[in-house]
């Protein structure tokens, strides 16, 4: 049985994301996306409402599951026993910070791999900061966010932008 874990912020999730994940699912066994509790920048959506999302949009793939994790990844992955981190790669300017994270992770936990999937190329360009910044602003966020929650984020983009 091999586990991956897909980690990350996911304020809010993407359809960026879910292509990762979906790829991931069928190259591995059990799927564990692990959404970060405690980010250093300030999630403009709680924990409850990431996992929650990220629960609506992966229902129909049958061997993921969502968790929230603090603390190292490698210790979650180690507790989990997963064998590989998954992460996708859109552009040059992901590499450097990804390889850091990727090494420092190997170097935690010598048996903890991370597998990078490139980027559908539609997806290139896309990522949670982009949906709040255009969701704020009044912009159509249909074509980056998973149809079933688009609702919702919406909602909750417009309540933050209407609190400041
Ligand atoms: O979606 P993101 O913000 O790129 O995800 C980053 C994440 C959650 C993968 C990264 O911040 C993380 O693994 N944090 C846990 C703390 C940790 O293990 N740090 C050491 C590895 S760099």
């Amino acid at each position: 049985m091999r586990t991956a874990i897909c980690p990350g912020s996911f304020d809010p999730v993407t359809v960026g994301h879910i292509d990762i994940i979906k790829r991931a699912s069928k190259l591995f066994d059990h799927v564990i996306v692990a959404v970060l509790v405690n980010l250093d920048k300030k999630p403009w959506f709680t924990i409850e409402e990431r996992t929650d999302f990220l629960r609506k949009a992966t229902a129909d793939i049958d061997n993921v599951e969502i968790m929230s994790f603090s603390g190292l990844l490698a210790d979650f992955a180690a507790q989990k026993k997963a064998s590989a981190i998954v992460k996708g790669l859109r552009a040059v300017s992901d590499f450097e910070y990804e390889f850091q994270m990727a090494l420092t992770n190997r170097k935690l936990d010598s048996n903890l791999e991370t597998v990078f999937l490139t980027t559908s190329a539609d997806n290139m360009y896309l990522s949670s900061s982009i949906v709040k910044q255009v969701g704020a602003l009044g912009g159509d966020v249909s074509p980056f966010v998973p149809e079933c929650i688009h609702d919702e984020i919406l909602l909750r983009i417009k309540q933050r932008s209407n609190m400041k």
